[in-house]
C-alpha cells in the first residue's frame, strides 16, 4: 500500500477504512491531504475485494475546513491555475459507497467532504457550518450546492450566511446526517453500516449509488428513465438470479462479489 503523510489507511473485511491524521491543525484539508484522500479512496475503489469505504477524523475534528494557512496568501492566478479544490471532483466520483463518521467540528470544507459522502453518521459530538463568510470567502467545495440540497434553502441560507454551527440533533432533524450516535459507537455504528453494505452484491451497490446520484443532476422523468434501464440491466447479472432465488428458497443470498 502507499505511503502516506496525512491520512491512516486499513482494510477490515471488505471496507476501506481512511482516517484523516493532521491532528494539530484539527484535520485542515491542505493540498497533500486531498491527493491522499484521493489516491487512496480510488486504490479502494478499483479493488474489487472493498464494498465500502469508510472517512474519519479523530475524536476532536472530522476537519475544520481547508487549510487557511496555506491559502491565505495565495493569488488569484494561483488559485486560478491551479483549479485550487478542483481536485475533489474525483473523490465525488467514485462508485463505492463511502460513509462519512463524523465527529467534533465539520467546519467548512470538512462539511463539504461529509458531504461528498453517500451515507453521513455523526456522533452526538458533530458540529457542522459553513464559516467560510468570516475568512471573507464562500464555501468552496460545494457548500452553497450539496447543503441546499440536503437541508433547503431556509437552514443552507441560514448557515451559510450567519457562519454559525449546528449541532448533531439539528443536523440529523435537518436532512443532513443519517443517524446520531455516541461518540463512543461512532466507528463501530459506521463499520457495521459498511460492513452490511460490503456485503451487498458490488454491482448493484454501484447501479444503486449511481442511479439516486442522477437524481441529484437531472429532472425527475430523466430520473425515472434512468433508474428503469438500470434497473432492467441488473437482469443480466447472476447477483439477480442468486438474490430472487434465495428469497424463493428461504436462505441468505451468496453474492459473487471480489
Ligand atoms: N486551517 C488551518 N489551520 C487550522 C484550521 C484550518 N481550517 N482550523 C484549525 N486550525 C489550526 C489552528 O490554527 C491551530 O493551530 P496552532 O495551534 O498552530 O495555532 C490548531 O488547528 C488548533 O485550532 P484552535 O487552537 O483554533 O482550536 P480551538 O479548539 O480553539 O478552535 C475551531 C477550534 C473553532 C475549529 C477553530 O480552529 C476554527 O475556527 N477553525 C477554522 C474553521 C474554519 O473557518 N473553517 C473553514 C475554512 S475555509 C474553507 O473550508 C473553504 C472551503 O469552502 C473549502
Amino acid at each position: 500500500m502507499t505511503d502516506y503523510e496525512n491520512i491512516l489507511v486499513e482494510r477490515k473485511g471488505r471496507v476501506g477504512i481512511i482516517t484523516l491524521n493532521r491532528p494539530k491543525a484539527l484535520n485542515a484539508l491542505n493540498a497533500a491531504l486531498m491527493r491522499e484522500v484521493v489516491v487512496a479512496a480510488q486504490e479502494f475503489d478499483a479493488d474489487h475485494g472493498i464494498g465500502a469505504i469508510v472517512i474519519t477524523g479523530s475524536d476532536r475534528a472530522f476537519a475544520a475546513g481547508a487549510d487557511i494557512k496555506e491559502m491565505a496568501t495565495l493569488s488569484y492566478q494561483e488559485v486560478y491555475l491551479d483549479g485550487l479544490f478542483s481536485g475533489w471532483k474525483a473523490f465525488t466520483e467514485l462508485r463505492t459507497p463511502v460513509i462519512a463518521a463524523v465527529a467534533g467540528y465539520a467546519l467548512g470544507g470538512g462539511c463539504e467532504v461529509a458531504m461528498m459522502c453517500d451515507i453521513l453518521i455523526a456522533a452526538d459530538t458533530a458540529k457542522f457550518g459553513q464559516p467560510e463568510i468570516n475568512l471573507g470567502v464562500i464555501p468552496g467545495m460545494g457548500g452553497t450546492q450539496r447543503l441546499i440540497r440536503a437541508i433547503g434553502k431556509a437552514k443552507a441560507m441560514d448557515l451559510i450566511l450567519t457562519g454559525r454551527t449546528m449541532g448533531a440533533e439539528e443536523a440529523e432533524r435537518a436532512g443532513l446526517v443519517a443517524r446520531v450516535v455516541p461518540a463512543a459507537d461512532l466507528l463501530d455504528t459506521a463499520l457495521e453500516v459498511a460492513t452490511t453494505i460490503a456485503a451487498k452484491s458490488l454491482p448493484v451497490a454501484y447501479a444503486a449509488k449511481e442511479s439516486v446520484q442522477v437524481a441529484f443532476e437531472s429532472t425527475l422523468s430523466e430520473g425515472l428513465r434512468f433508474e428503469r434501464s438500470t434497473f432492467q440491466s441488473l437482469f443480466a447479472l447472476a447477483d439477480q438470479k442468486e438474490g430472487m432465488a434465495a428469497f424463493t428458497e428461504k436462505r441468505d443470498p451468496h453474492f459473487i462479489n471480489g
